[in-house]
């Protein structure tokens, strides 16, 4: 059974076109159950409501993430930008995708990690992130420049981190396939001079630090 945000199902009810003399609620921070159905949602294709496990495929994902980078109707009341540490929202789970709502303020980044063996993909909804890739030894081997409206995919043996170097906020969208793998972050014994992972200060790069299920 997928896990749905309200925002996906109804997104006509936050829209701020909609909103006349009432102030915008806030959305509901908890995500909803509902039974897979072409109705559930007009921004999910009913294929990544699937209950069984699989990979989808990078077209897929990011067909997907696109998607929902376009409709900024349904995001734009939702994303934080939080100068105090990374917000992110999980948007849905499936049997088959997960997908996440990321906001980026100036100078917020990952840990070097990759996806424990997921294909993913990210749609750039505002704002620009940098990419840095890195191989099997999780050394940055080159950084790729995402503006707005660039969707890109990586495969299951990917390695990255993902920065705001920019002046500017980011939002980003990102779905990962199959969901919930656990994400795999450098070795703490690999931290040593010329492999520094982090730009900011220990106790910020702490507090931003990915958990689990909040995967980039
Ligand atoms: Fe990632």
């Amino acid at each position: 059974m997928p896990l749905i945000h309200p925002a996906l199902i109804h997104p006509a009810l936050i829209h701020p076109a909609l909103v006349t003399s009432a102030p915008l609620q806030p959305p509901v921070p908890l995500i909803s159950s509902m039974r897979p159905s072409s109705s559930v949602s007009p921004l999910v294709p009913e294929r990544f409501l699937a209950d069984e496990t699989r990979r989808l495929s990078l077209p897929d994902l990011r067909e997907l993430v696109t998607g929902l980078a376009a409709a900024e109707y349904a995001w734009r009341p939702l994303v934080r930008h939080d100068p105090r540490q990374r917000w992110y929202l999980r948007l849905f789970l499936s049997g088959v995708v997960e997908v996440w709502l990321i906001g980026w303020y100036p100078g917020q980044q990952t840990e070097i990690h990759d996806h424990g063996g997921a294909l993913g993909a990210l749609a750039v909804a505002e704002g620009i992130v940098d990419e840095d890739e890195c191989g099997p030894d999780w050394v940055v081997t080159r950084t790729r420049r995402h503006p707005a409206g660039s969707h890109p995919g990586f495969g299951a043996d990917h390695v990255h981190r993902v920065v705001n170097r920019g002046p500017g906020a980011a939002t980003t969208i990102h779905a990962y396939s199959p969901p919930e793998l656990p994400l795999r972050y450098r070795p703490a014994d690999d931290r040593r001079p010329g492999h520094s992972v982090s730009a900011t200060p220990p106790a910020v790069a702490q507090s931003q630090a990915l958990t689990a299920g909040a995967g980039v």
